[in-house]
Order: structure tokens, then sequence, then C-alpha cells
């Protein structure tokens, strides 16, 4: 590669000491000094460095946020909580995305961590984030991956326990969310909300349904709290304008492209031996259009039949065996 290109490339490395592309990047170094390119193996080096404690800093300044507890609101008439929580030893967070999604959804995470210092210059993070795109390819994922790099909680709303069939309850009971986490700051993620707000333009449903929608509307517009808001949905479409104008940031999660689909496959495989027969180029071709959750379900089915088969190296059989089978449920 040429030198000013991998400088380049350096220069675009954002990750910790133990992030694979990191460790990559040790070895490029290593190999250029053996090539005897030891005046480019030293730049490298330090930009290098200059990354990694530049992502420490934003590691440190994330770990100064720190949550109380919250007693989370239960629904008057059955007791159930109205939303769940996810420990954040569960939250998924190692996501394969292309690099402007990937950009915008860090651009979240780093306004929310300098908040304080845009508040000086009378700005505010992006607090209000609404994900949309095809099932299986990380909305909700997206979420949790962001309270996992702030270091937040995370609150997930049950939308079947906040709907009541008692007249005017499934509103207090979203008012009475809202106003919970008033001062809690955690990423409160309102998942396929779609369920609540395609029924605005829905005939068929009346009172109630209408009235909570609005109620919606009101608690986005009045959104002040000290966390994130995430919103998930699969149809840009149904959704009702007036609820797309409060939202900071609108973001379409894609499926993977061949990239990201040879990356998929080979993070969801690193635990195993992969046979060098392997085409990741004509896999990548034949797995396009599928969903990221496919993709990472194929190199797992592929991974399994090679282990209860007691083989000891996953081969392109055993990913061509499952990508048919799962292809079949696309
Ligand atoms: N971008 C991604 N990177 C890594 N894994 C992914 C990604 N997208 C999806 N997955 C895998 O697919 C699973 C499902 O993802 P997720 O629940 O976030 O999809 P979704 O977009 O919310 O789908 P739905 O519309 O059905 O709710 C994840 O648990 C993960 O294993
Ligand atoms: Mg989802």
């Amino acid at each position: 590669m040429n030198q000013e290109l991998m400088v380049r490339l350096f220069r675009a490395i954002d990750g910790d000491v133990s992030d694979d592309i990191v460790k990559i990047a040790h070895k490029i170094i290593d190999d250029e000094q053996q090539k005897g390119h030891a005046k480019l193996a030293d730049k490298l080096k330090s930009i290098l460095n200059a990354n990694i404690a530049g992502h420490l800093n934003f590691r440190k300044e994330l770990k100064t946020i720190l949550p109380q507890g919250i007693n989370i609101p239960t629904d008057k008439r059955n007791n159930v909580p109205l939303a769940s929580t996810v420990e954040r030893d569960h939250l998924r967070h190692e996501m394969v995305l292309p690099k402007d999604v990937e950009t915008k959804i860090a651009r979240i995470e780093k306004e929310f961590v300098a908040r304080e210092r845009l508040s000086h210059f009378g700005l505010k993070p992006r607090q209000k984030v609404l994900f949309y795109g095809a099932p299986g390819c990380g909305k909700s994922m997206s979420a949790e991956r962001i309270a996992w790099n702030i270091g937040l909680p995370f609150l997930k709303v049950r939308f079947e326990a906040i709907i009541s069939s008692y007249l005017g309850e499934s509103a207090s009971n979203l008012k009475k969310l809202f106003e919970s986490i008033k001062n809690y700051p955690c990423v409160l993620l309102l998942d396929e909300f779609d369920f609540i707000a395609k029924s605005r333009s829905s005939v068929n449903e009346v009172g109630e349904m209408h009235r909570i929608v609005n109620i919606l509307l009101n608690l986005l517009e009045d959104y002040e709290a000290p966390g994130i808001l995430v919103a998930t949905t699969n149809l840009e479409g149904a959704i009702d304008q007036a609820l797309f104008r409060r939202f900071d940031d609108i973001i379409e999660i894609p499926k993977p492209g061949n990239e990201e689909i040879k990356r998929l496959l080979k993070k969801t495989l690193s635990a195993v031996e992969v046979s060098s027969d392997v085409n990741w180029d004509q896999l990548a071709n034949e797995m396009i259009g599928l969903s990221a959750a496919l993709v990472v379900k194929t190199g797992k089915d592929a991974a399994k039949t090679a282990v209860i088969k007691g083989e000891r190296v996953v081969d392109r059989h055993h990913i061509t065996q499952a990508l048919n089978e799962n292809i079949q449920h696309k």
C-alpha cells in the first residue's frame, strides 16, 4: 500500500488497545519495521498511540456519568412495571455498520459526553433519536450500544404494560414513566414505537389510542430529561410526520453491504478456525440482501455444525449449508 494511504488509514483508526483494528494496526507496524521501513513504522506508531490516547480520554469522560437509582413506575391496576431494564453486561454492543452510519451513531455518543462543554455555547446534544430500517439490521441493538458506550442505564418501554383497556390509564402510564426519568440519566428505548404512532391515522382506533399518540407527541416535544431517548421503527412511511419532526436525528440502519457481511461473518466465526477454502467475497455476494441477523445466524449455524460433527475447521461447505437453510426463511 502506498505510504500516504497507509498514514491516512491509520489516522482514521479509533479504538482501544484490545480492539481487533488496533491489533491489526500493530501487526502492520511490525511488518513495516521488518521490511526496513523504520521511519514509516515510527510515524504509524505515533499516530496509533495518539488515537488510542484520545479514545481513552473519551472513555474516562464517560465514566464520570454516574446514574442514581430509579423506581420504575408500575401500572396501577395490574402492578406490572412500565419499563424493563437490561443489565450492562447483557447489552448488545459489538456492531458492524457502514462507516457513515457508525459515524452518525458515534456522534450521538460524543455529543452526549460533551454536553456540558456544548452548553457553554448554548448548544445541546442530540437527545431524541429515531432509528428506522429493515428488520434484523441493528435498530434495537444500536440503542443498547449507545447505553453501553456511554455507560448509561438502559430502560425499554413496555408498551404492552402501558396500553391499558381503562380509559385514560394508558396516557397516565406514559406520563408517569416520563416523569420518573425526568432527573434520571438513562437511555430510554421506545422499541417498534410505530405500534403506537401508526394508530393515529387509523380510523378504526377511537378515543384512547388517539389520545395516547397526542400525549406521546407532547412528551417527545417536552422531553428535557438528562438522558437519551431512542425510538425504532421498521416503517418510515407509516410514521406520522408530526412525530418525525420531534426527533433531533433520524438515522437509517441499512442492510449490510458486501464489506459489512464479510466483517459480520468473520466476527461471528472469530472463535473457531476457518478453512482457507472459504471465499469471503463470493459468500458476501451470495448473501447480499440478507439482514445482519441472518448473516450472524448463518455464521453461528456453520460453526455449530462443525463443532457438533467434531470437525476442527469450519469450511465453505458448512457455511453454504447454513446459508441455504437460512435463505429459505429469508
Ligand atoms: N449491525 C449489526 N451488527 C452486528 N450484529 C447485528 C447487527 N444488526 C443485527 N445484528 C444481529 O441481529 C440481532 C437482531 O438485531 P436487532 O434486534 O437490533 O434488529 P432490529 O433492527 O431491531 O430488528 P427488528 O426490526 O426485527 O426489531 C442482534 O442480536 C445481532 O445478533
Ligand atoms: Mg428491534
